[in-house]
């Protein structure tokens, strides 16, 4: 897949402008209709051989399986897959990380990501992405694989605003949206979905560990 390594650049300008004013934004142009077509068809084709695994809340220790607060399926990727879609995504990402840590100044160095397939009836109550225990996560990227989503198949990501969740904005998964925001800021759930739901989810981590001077 031909790839331009910044083939959105006034559309990346409103996105960083957006993420650096209020701290989360929601694009519609980084990733083309075929890219997301191609990424689709490869988490379905995982979720059909049986590659996910129900997913975790917390992480080491406190990793737990909680069905009531989530009850998705997740299959973890890797940079070096064989798949070019899923290559062509953490490229683009790539990119995405390189503008915001010359604009934001985030020291954004690595992305963690996940296949995430809700089925019929799942969802995820609200939480913050940050864990107690590891505060690396910085920007969290929710990338939406759905063509055609029905105005009525719940399953919208519902993104509170404001640190007491007073105001909130709710986010159809539909095909080719990317959701940016600061993972220890925003609150989030995803609202019960009346149909099999699929996304790339992604959190850039900054550096952690003792500055170097
Ligand atoms: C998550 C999450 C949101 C979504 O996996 O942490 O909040 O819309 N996902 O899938
Ligand atoms: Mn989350």
């Amino acid at each position: 897949m031909p790839l331009d390594p910044l083939p959105y650049d006034k559309h990346l300008t409103d996105t960083l402008d957006a993420l650096a004013d209020r701290g989360w934004a929601v694009d519609h142009t980084l990733f083309d209709a075929d890219l997301i077509a191609a990424l689709r068809a490869s988490c379905e084709a995982r979720w059909q051989a049986g590659a996910f695994h129900a997913a975790a809340v917390g992480r080491a220790v406190n990793e737990a399986r909680r069905e009531d607060i989530r009850s998705d399926a997740v299959l973890w990727l890797d940079e070096s897959d064989s798949d070019p879609a899923v290559a062509a995504y953490f490229q683009r990402m790539d990119a995405v990380r390189q503008a915001v840590n010359q604009t934001l100044y985030l020291g954004l160095a690595e992305l963690e990501t996940h296949f995430a397939t809700y089925p019929e009836g799942a969802f995820y109550k609200k939480h913050l992405d940050r864990f107690r225990d590891d505060d690396a996560r910085t920007l969290t990227a929710v990338l939406y694989l759905n063509p055609d989503w029905p105005a009525d198949a719940g399953g919208q990501m519902r993104l509170y605003l404001d640190e007491a969740c007073t105001q909130h904005l709710d986010i159809p998964p539909e095909a080719g949206t990317l959701v940016l925001f600061l993972s220890d800021r925003f609150w989030h759930e995803v609202r019960p979905t009346h149909q099999p739901r699929m996304a790339v989810t992604g959190w850039f981590r900054r550096r952690i560990g003792p500055m170097p001077w």
